[in-house]
């Protein structure tokens, strides 16, 4: 018999209580038994940066994380960062505006870090932005764009 564990975890502001098994990562607790299938899986082994989330405003891979190391946290996904009215965050703004996507996959993830990037205070320069931004691939090639995307968001932040 599967052993299951019993947790809470707040995402985006709200309470959710879940039945998993204790190895289920918080990626999979997300797209699998919440349907928050914004958070990207692309690797699923802590190489790609598609399913980069927050806890605690901090970035974290979520395909790496444990759904039950993080309860009690507060945890941020994509679907949590538009403003309560549905404006677009900034990060989602400038995103648009630099066309900083082609097939999308990547995009959450992108903006996640982007977010965080801009938070602690490395987007100061293109070189900066492109290291703390190193942990998100896109296999389309859209770099010089989400680049551009985060200079911008960064300069009104
Ligand atoms: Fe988590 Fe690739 S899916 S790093
Ligand atoms: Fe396609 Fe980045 S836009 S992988």
């Amino acid at each position: 018999m599967t052993r299951t564990i019993h947790i809470a975890l707040d995402i985006n502001g709200q309470r959710h209580e879940l039945d998993l098994e204790p190895r289920v990562t918080l990626l999979d607790a997300l797209r699998e038994h919440l349907s928050l299938t914004g958070t990207k899986k692309g690797c699923d082994q802590g190489q790609c940066g598609a399913c980069t989330c927050h806890v605690d405003g901090k970035r974290v891979l979520s395909c790496l994380t444990l759904a039950a190391q993080v309860e009690g946290r507060a945890i941020t996904t994509i679907e949590g960062i538009a403003g309560d009215g549905g404006d677009l965050h900034p990060v989602q703004a400038a995103f648009i505006e630099q066309d900083a996507f082609q097939c999308g996959y990547c995009t959450p993830g992108q903006i996640m870090s982007a977010v965080a990037c801009i938070r602690e205070g490395h987007a100061g320069s293109d070189a900066e932005i492109r290291e703390y931004m190193s942990g998100n691939l896109c296999r389309c090639g859209a770099y010089n764009s989400i680049v551009a995307a985060v200079r911008q968001a960064g300069e009104v932040a």
